[in-house]
């Protein structure tokens, strides 16, 4: 029979080999990665983001999903419209800097090159392309928010490599994969 700290044991171990094995199948999945950004209460919330994904292309609707317990998610749950930044390769340090938990929010983009969407959004200068949506449906799913929006404007960014996200690491394109 076994005792009662190797019962807990037996139960709890599968759990973090599962969880780990679910980290490393889905960190497997190389992404871009964003900074969504929106206003709320008069003040600018910004969030490194890589779950985000087109979802339909009539209407145009995108998604990003949101951790329940990240203080961007109050912002964005709050805030009628919010932007999508997709970073370029010069953008990491950014990508770190909203990253960082327990950030200061105020002044937070004080030294980061950005400028505005017409409706006001702050939005990065380095990236590939930015967008401007309006939240359509917001899910709850297990611990993250899906928010799905409805892309109210596209622009085109000055960059022309990718910041990218694999396996736990920045990365770029290899040398020489130009577009
Ligand atoms: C590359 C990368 C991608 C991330 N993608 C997401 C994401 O899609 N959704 C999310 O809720 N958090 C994501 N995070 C974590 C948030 O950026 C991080 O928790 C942030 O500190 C939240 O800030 P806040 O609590 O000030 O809102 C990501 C972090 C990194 C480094």
């Amino acid at each position: 029979m076994p005792d009662e700290a190797e019962a807990t044991q037996g139960q709890k171990a599968p759990d973090i080999e599962a969880e780990e094995l679910f980290r490393h199948a889905m960190g497997s999945f190389a992404s871009g990665v964003t900074v969504v950004s929106c206003v709320a209460n008069g003040m600018d919330h910004v969030m490194t983001a890589s779950a985000v994904s087109s979802v339909s292309l009539d209407p145009p609707l995108i998604l990003v999903c949101v951790n329940r317990s990240a203080r961007f998610h109050a912002a964005i749950s709050s805030a009628p419209t919010w932007a999508v930044s997709v970073l370029s390769a010069e953008a990491k340090l950014h990508a770190e800097w909203f990253a960082t938990s327990g950030r200061q929010l105020a002044g937070q983009l004080d030294s980061v090159p950005h400028h505005r969407t017409p409706s006001g959004t702050a939005v990065l200068d380095q990236t590939l392309a930015t967008l401007e949506c309006k939240t359509q449906q917001q899910l709850r799913a297990g611990d993250h928010d899906i928010v799905i929006g409805r892309v109210t404007s596209v622009d085109r960014g000055s960059g022309t490599q990718p910041l990218l996200y694999w396996r736990t690491q920045y990365r770029e394109l290899a040398t020489g994969s130009q577009p």
